[in-house]
């Protein structure tokens, strides 16, 4: 008699019987070739009626666990798979061989991925948190919810790799009254966050080998995929007015600057350097890749037109993104291209995730045409500099001149060179603040070798002002008790 347990599994009888049989076969109790018993048999064993066991015998039949023969009796199959093993994943690394040359490149250059949540802490001052609290989210919802309520005749369906036309000409008429930027709808790409605009600028102008321009200190989501790519990067340093042009190398396929606020120093490129960086492009027969992330929110002077609008050789791909201004999740960026690049442009996003997501696109339209996008970016701006200017006010207060602040006219970060501390005893510092529930970073990621003085990376963007001068009070405490004054 063949024991089973029916308890096993859920829903109707049969799948009960069937389930309990497929395990019996698969863990070998019923060795291949073994005879079944007949339906009528089994269904007297089990007390179950013997329509139930023969559903459960064509199930096993029709997944090739059993097979009839002259159609009376009912035997397990010969070949059988091998019994599985308890599944528990853990991530393991690949063997190098079964990889791409590309997939080995990445794993080389690339840091820890985020993942896994981070525990919250108290004062975080880490960058690219956004703040949401004065976002419009009502008038989002309404946006969405009339998106998605009458819905346009192609919302739903396949759409174009450059992405939605109506943004494409919201950002060209946003782009020349903001920044400068002269461009015709055509020429934007819409991407998934500007990361994704890297990696095609990667994939569609990088060889194996090419040499590709990077500043130093750099922004590792750009020299993550050029070399991953296979790109040869020519670090060139920045010094008080960005890429130092005159040490450019005499060829290159790329360059990559942020001169709006260079990544992460926050100095800004004057023309001069501009233009001489068009000319060394034009010279070297090499795109100019101008990352503009966080140009909308500058609190001194005025702002610097883009680079772009100084281009007259259609050399600069020009890249805009919505993560500082709105949100990171939204994952809408962009790019502005010289005309001979977009068809290759868009034949590789359209290789790589066919396009971006519509309803996304179409509520972002219609939020820059009704004029909310730049209500928002001057509300947002004025909340930035009130937060900016209680962290400075803070780390003079409780640092004096023992800290140095750079970077601090643009953006939603600055950077804090410490005086009296050494690179090394850095690490000490931001272990003991993280005990006190402050989030500090280092600079050293963004720097190729090890900095020459100790350097902290504030996002300021996320906290509100009460929490910057709490947070900076109680680094002040940490630095204390770490053996600083
Ligand atoms: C230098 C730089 N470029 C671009 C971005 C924006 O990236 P994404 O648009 O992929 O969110 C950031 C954000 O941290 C950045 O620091």
């Amino acid at each position: 008699m063949l024991l089973l347990n029916l308890r096993g599994a859920d829903g109707p009888l049969y799948r009960r019987v069937y389930h309990a049989l497929k395990s019996t076969i698969r863990a070998g109790r019923l060795a291949p070739d073994a005879r079944l018993p007949s339906t009528r048999e089994l269904a007297a064993d089990l007390r179950v009626s013997r329509n139930t066991v023969m559903l459960a015998y064509e199930q096993l039949l029709a997944e090739g666990y059993v097979v009839t023969r002259d159609r009376a009796t009912t035997s397990v199959a010969s070949a059988l798979p091998a019994p599985a093993k308890p599944v528990s994943f853990r991530p393991q690394p690949a063997p190098p061989a079964a990889l791409s040359a590309y997939a080995r490149r990445l794993m080389r250059g690339l840091g820890p991925v985020p993942g896994r949540p981070r525990p919250r802490l108290r004062y975080d001052f880490r960058y690219g948190e956004p703040s949401i609290d004065e976002f419009p989210r009502e008038i989002w919802r309404r946006l969405l919810a009339a998106r998605t309520r009458r819905p346009a005749r192609d919302a739903f369906g396949y759409a174009s790799p450059a992405g939605y036309a109506p943004l494409r000409a919201a950002l060209a008429d946003y782009l020349k009254r903001a920044r400068g930027v002269v461009c015709e709808p055509d020429q934007i790409v819409i991407t998934n966050g500007s990361q994704q605009g890297f990696d095609l600028a990667a994939r569609v102008l990088l060889d194996p080998g090419d040499v590709a321009v990077v500043e130093e200190p750099h922004y590792p989501g750009v020299t993550i995929p050029f070399e991953a790519a296979g790109a040869r990067l020519a670090r060139v340093a920045v010094d008080g007015d960005g890429l130092q042009t005159r040490r450019l190398p005499p060829r290159a396929r790329v360059a990559y600057v942020t001169p709006c606020h260079q990544f992460p120093t926050g100095v800004i490129m004057p023309l001069e350097r501009r233009l001489a960086l068009l000319a060394w492009a034009a010279r070297a027969g090499a795109w100019v890749i101008e990352d503009d992330y966080v140009s909308e929110f500058r609190y001194e002077g005025h702002p610097l037109e883009a680079l772009q609008s100084l281009d007259r050789e259609s050399r600069v791909i020009y890249v805009g993104t919505f993560s500082k201004t709105l949100f990171p999740a939204l994952r809408v960026a962009y790019l502005v291209l010289p005309p001979a690049l977009v068809p290759p442009f868009i034949a590789a996003k359209w290789a790589t995730d066919r396009f971006s997501a519509t309803l996304a696109q179409e509520v972002l339209a219609e939020f820059i045409t009704t004029g909310q996008f730049e209500r928002y970016l001057r509300r947002a701006g004025n909340r930035n500099a009130a937060r900016r200017g209680a962290l400075i006010g803070a780390l003079r207060q409780h640092f004096g001149d023992r800290v140095e602040i750079a970077g601090e006219n643009t953006g939603v970060h600055l950077v804090v060179w410490l005086n009296d501390v050494r690179p090394r005893d850095l690490a000490a510092l931001i272990a003991r603040a993280r005990e006190l529930g402050v989030g500090l970073y280092s600079v050293a990621p963004f720097h190729a070798s090890q900095p020459p003085r100790a350097g902290l990376l504030f996002g300021y963007a996320s906290l509100t002002e009460a929490d910057i001068r709490a947070g900076i009070r109680r680094m002040a405490e940490a630095a204390v008790t770490a053996g600083y004054r």
